[in-house]
């Protein structure tokens, strides 16, 4: 096939360009009808061959410490969408994506450029290169704003509270005990009022709820901590239970 100004070219010295095209009606419309049958049964059977689930069940309590996130193409959207506030964020999620698709769909009215050749097609192309940069650092941003799994095994020998106690408290207590209960989890200087004894986590109310030895066992209604994520908090406790 010979692409456009070839084609022009080739007219206007006068040769019959007809021998060596094909009309888009209905040759290449066949064609291309043929490869989407062809695409969408060979998806269709290994969707029917090797089906695939969709993971595991929701889980209401979140015991296993699931932490949502979008798969990873969607890092980009969701991260834009954090730039705008709640009440525009359709524009983000439904008008910038519709705005964007219409315009690269309107593409071959809007640039009538003939040339192939990259240098001859700075407009294009830097359009185009700011919008992948655009992209990546958008899914890049997005990636590193989900909060990490939390360590159910594995004892921390010298936690940090931010780090390793903290979001124990916030994933696991802070749904009874949030900054209006009187026995708040929310901040260190709420956590360190229900009876921590610095260097002392066997006297500490902390580690006895959490242990059960004093009745009800902490968190009440769920499975209790993990021993190794209760060991972390004692050795926090024998540290000086520090804001650390
Ligand atoms: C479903 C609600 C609920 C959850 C979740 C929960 N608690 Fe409690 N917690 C309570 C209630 C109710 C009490 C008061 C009952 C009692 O101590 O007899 C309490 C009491 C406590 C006490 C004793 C306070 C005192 O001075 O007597 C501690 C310590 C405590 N919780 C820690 C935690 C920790 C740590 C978590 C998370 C790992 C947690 N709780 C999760 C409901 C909850």
């Amino acid at each position: 096939m010979v692409c456009t100004d070839e084609l022009s070219k080739a007219k206007k010295r006068g040769e019959d360009v007809s021998q060596n095209s094909l009309t888009f009606w209905p040759d290449v419309a066949f064609r291309m009808i043929l490869v989407v049958i062809l695409v969408g049964a060979t998806m269709w059977i290994s969707a029917a061959v090797y089906p695939k689930g969709l993971g595991a069940l929701a889980d209401a309590l979140n015991k296993a410490h699931y932490i949502p996130a979008p798969a990873w193409y969607f890092f980009g959207v969701y991260q834009m969408l954090k730039y705008f506030p709640g009440y525009l964020d359709v524009l983000a999620m439904v008008g910038l994506p519709l705005i964007f698709f219409a315009v690269l769909f309107a593409l071959p009215w809007l640039d009538r450029n003939p040339s192939r050749k990259p240098r001859k097609r700075p407009v294009a192309l830097s359009v185009a290169g700011v919008i992948m940069a655009g992209l990546v650092f958008l899914t890049y941003q997005g990636m590193a704003s989900v909060p990490k799994a939390l360590a159910d095994n594995g004892v921390i020998t010298h936690p940090s509270f931010k780090k390793d106690i903290e979001p124990v408290f916030q994933s696991q207590c802070l749904t009874c005990h949030g900054s209006t209960n009187s026995y708040a989890l929310d901040n260190y200087t709420n956590v360190i009022k229900i009876d921590i004894i610095p260097g002392n986590s066997d006297g500490s109310k902390l580690i006895q709820k959490l242990e059960g030895t004093v009745k009800p066992q902490m968190p009440l209604g769920q499975e209790p901590l993990s021993p190794d994520q209760i060991k972390t908090i004692r050795n926090w406790i024998q540290d000086g239970a520090k804001n650390n």
